[in-house]
């Protein structure tokens, strides 16, 4: 298994282009099974969990051409299978939106419950029960979610969480679906929109994107198209922090400042000296006064950058408090983090991290994709050589880390 060896500290210099969003293209690959007729998408980052949907999608029977090139192109019209096994689905959990978009068109789907990770249950309840509600059968054997249905009716839907899956899955179902449906309380995320954006590409009937209440009405058919997703929050978020914890000086370009609302306000709130413009981030020296933040939905501080900014609090000044209410074990980071000399206590779901500490290289393990982040981030501020093992956790989310870092001036090289 790969290993990063990082040395520090280093200060983040130069500039980093970031990727497109792993988590809009996840579903919006996943809603190519909606449409019969081809449709190509453009700079599909290299990721693990883009090659586990393209896997996923193969064995459905999508004929897939251009991976890896900046044109990919996706021919839908022959699906053999309407199976999403365990093997995959327990590699990649976004592999539960094949669910939404298989019943829509072909009014089948046998999917692998996706089962927990790391982070904790993540169940799919709320999917299933808004699926049930749009006519569709569910029953749950042998690990597997087997749906069906005569035809997808429109439907009012009340979510009772604001669940991104969820959201997503039931716009997918509801694109071919009989009639108008309605999500209520639906996920804000700036991912959800890219795939709406997606979807109305492609010829479906969406008002609302953006709001609180999706307003979609079944179509008979879709057309092709050509698309581009988004800019990755995250991964410029990582940069960002990767930067500030080592006071450097970083332009990230290819990211919509407006997605990082709330990280980009607590941060200048906090002191860093920060430049926006319409697709990228100007990051300069700062010097970071203590953080207390609460994770919650978009536009709320996001949940998969929480980690990281844990590790950042670890060289800013006085003592921060960052609770996460998304996720019930999303602090798996903290037993590595403090592995490196980080001074962190875990009162129920906040951790209470005090700053200004010196970290000093060892080994450590990664858990998680965000996780893991976190403990790219402590590295480079920490003294010394610092290998960080099981670095698949982040291949599925951060395209060409190593190289986006040692041009940034981190000392870093991947030891397979
Ligand atoms: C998406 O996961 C993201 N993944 C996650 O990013 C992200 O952390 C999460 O949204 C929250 O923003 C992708 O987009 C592929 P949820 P998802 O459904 O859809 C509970 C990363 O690091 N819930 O909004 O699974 C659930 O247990 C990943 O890139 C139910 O109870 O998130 C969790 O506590 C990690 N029942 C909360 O809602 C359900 O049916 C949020 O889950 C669905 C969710």
């Amino acid at each position: 298994m790969d290993k990063l060896r990082i040395t520090g500290p280093s200060r983040l210099m130069g500039e980093v282009q970031i990727s497109k969003a792993k988590n809009a293209y996840l579903p919006i690959l996943t809603a190519v099974l909606l449409n019969p007729n081809g449709i190509t998408l453009r700079e599909i980052p290299n990721l693990r969990d883009i090659d586990t949907v393209f896997r996923l999608l193969e064995n459905l029977g999508v004929k897939i051409d251009g991976k890896g090139q900046t044109e990919t192109y996706f021919n839908p019209a022959n699906i053999s299978s309407l199976e999403a096994t365990y093997d995959l689905v327990k590699t990649m959990r976004a592999s539960i939106l094949v669910l939404g978009p298989l019943l829509a068109r072909f009014k089948k789907a046998k999917v692998s419950l996706p089962g927990g990770c790391a982070i904790g249950a993540r169940p799919i309840d709320i999917h299933l029960v808004n699926l049930e509600k749009m006519g569709a059968k569910i029953d749950l054997t042998g690990g597997y979610v087997e749906a069906s249905t005569t035809g997808l009716k429109g439907a009012k839907l009340v979510l009772s969480f604001p669940s991104v899956g969820a959201t997503e899955n039931l716009m997918m179902a509801a694109v071919l679906a009989d009639g108008e449906t309605v999500i209520e309380n639906a996920a804000l995320e700036p991912e959800i929109d890219d795939l709406g954006n997606f979807l109305i590409a492609m010829g479906a009937n969406i008002v609302g994107l953006g709001t609180k209440i999706i307003r979609i009405t079944g179509v008979k058919n879709l057309h092709p198209t050509t698309y581009t997703a988004i800019g990755d929050r995250i991964e410029a978020a990582t940069y960002l922090m990767a930067a500030l914890a080592g006071e450097g000086d970083v332009f990230i370009r290819g990211i919509d400042p407006v997605f990082l609302e709330s990280v980009i306000s607590l941060l200048v709130d906090a002191g860093a000296n920060l430049e926006t413009g319409p697709d990228w981030i100007h990051v300069m020296p700062s010097s970071l006064k203590a953080i207390k933040i609460d994770t919650a939905p978009f536009p709320g501080f996001p949940t998969d950058v929480q980690a990281q900014l844990i590790a950042l609090c670890t060289q800013i000044h006085g003592t921060s408090i960052i609770t996460e209410h998304i996720f019930e074990n999303r602090f798996m980071h903290v037993p590595e983090l403090c592995r490196l000399g980080a001074r962190i206590e875990l009162k129920g779901n906040s951790a209470i991290i005090e700053g200004s500490t010196p970290l000093v290289a060892a080994p450590v393990m990664c858990t998680d994709l965000r996780a893991s982040a976190a403990l790219i981030i402590a590295a480079i501020a920490a003294q010394g050589t610092t290998d960080i093992q099981r670095v698949y956790h982040l291949d599925r989310g951060y395209e060409n880390l190593d190289g986006k870092l040692r041009a940034l001036g981190v000392k870093v090289v991947r030891i397979s």
